[in-house]
């Protein structure tokens, strides 16, 4: 298949990338670098988590944050929910698009989610129920799609049937999570194959860790059989603390780097996605994965100002 004309990047730094990170940001700085990726006029901003504070400390103050953002036009604004009491700070918060999160391996979700997967699906669909009544947009990712963590192989069936029941609930975007940077081309092909033989394209975003560096041939994969939704984290931030093993998703800078290369649009302002993951490098004081991050200079590309 030919490669899409365009494509929307979901920059889920400020949540997945902040979820796994041991330096702390206060608000203010949390703030500030949602602004600096807003600048970058990112479509898509994962802001934080309303999971539980004890689960994920670094998040702990996301009801403070998610309602003192600096709301842009044009942006959408959104956080992670796990549950009914999410969803409560969520609404609270008035933020745009709502994600919740279910695992495909039942080892993982149990792990992650104190429950079996059983137990989160109808959580999920009320939750989206709920969600819509209130005129918001909804997203889900799958997690382990393409390996899991502690259960290793995860059946392709269990994906069918776990996505099936996710936009059956009314979802608009489910997300294919590799929690643990486990996929590979040919198998991103193979399992893409067989998912779009029977759910649409534009119902399904794909969400890579890089832990070993297969994240942009995979996302290259996926441009060619019609995905056109991409997660990404600035500077390449990020993993599950409930996935042993799982490292930073792939870096936004990278994957608008070579979408760009290939001439598909995202609307994206390179320089000032450059200067966002700058700071936030900056702000946790090691060297992130992002490769762009360092070839480039925000300070050289930025000529406006
Ligand atoms: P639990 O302990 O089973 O919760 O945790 P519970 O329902 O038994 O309630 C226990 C207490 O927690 C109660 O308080 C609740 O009110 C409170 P108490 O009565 O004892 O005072 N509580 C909450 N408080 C604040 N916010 C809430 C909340 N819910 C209950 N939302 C729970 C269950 C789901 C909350 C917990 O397991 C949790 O927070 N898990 C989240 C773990 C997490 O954030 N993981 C990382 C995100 S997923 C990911 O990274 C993968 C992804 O990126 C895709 C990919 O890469 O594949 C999305
Ligand atoms: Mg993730």
């Amino acid at each position: 298949m030919a490669l899409p004309k365009s494509v929307l990047i979901r920059e889920v730094g400020p949540r997945d990338g902040l979820q796994n990170e041991s330096v702390w940001l206060d608000t203010n700085e949390k703030r500030t670098w949602i602004d600096l990726l807003a600048a970058a006029q990112l479509p898509y901003i994962e802001v934080t988590s309303f999971v539980h504070p004890a689960w994920v400390p670094a998040l702990k103050d996301a009801r403070e944050l998610a309602q003192s953002l600096n709301k842009k036009d044009k942006i959408t604004y959104a956080a992670l929910i796990p549950n009914e009491k999410g969803l409560a700070h969520f609404f609270e918060a008035n933020l745009d698009i709502g994600a919740m999160f279910v695992s495909s391996s039942e080892t993982h979700n149990k792990k992650n989610m104190n429950q079996s997967i059983q137990e989160t699906l109808p959580v999920i669909k009320q939750m989206t129920a709920d969600l819509k009544a209130e005129g918001r947009k909804t997203r889900a990712y799958l997690s382990t799609v393409f390996g899991c963590p502690y259960e290793k192989q995860v059946p392709m069936d269990q994906v069918l049937r776990l996505t099936e029941y996710l936009l059956s609930c009314g979802i608009d975007e489910i997300s294919l999570g590799d929690t643990i940077g486990e996929a590979h081309p040919l198998q991103v092909e193979r399992r893409l194959d067989i998912l779009l033989e029977r759910f649409p394209a534009d119902k399904i975003a794909l969400h890579f860790h890089d832990t070993k560096g297969m994240g942009l041939a995979n996302i290259y994969t996926a441009l060619k059989t019609g995905i056109t939704i991409f997660d990404a984290s600035s500077g390449g931030l990020g993993g599950c603390p409930y996935a042993p093993g799982s490292s930073g998703n792939v870096a936004t800078e990278d994957v608008v780097h070579m979408l760009h290369k290939l001439g598909i649009e995202t609307n994206v302002d390179f320089p000032r996605l450059i200067r966002a993951a700058e700071w936030i490098e900056a702000k946790v004081d090691r060297t992130l994965p992002s490769h762009c991050l360092h070839a480039f200079h925000s300070h050289y590309l930025i000529k406006d100002e």
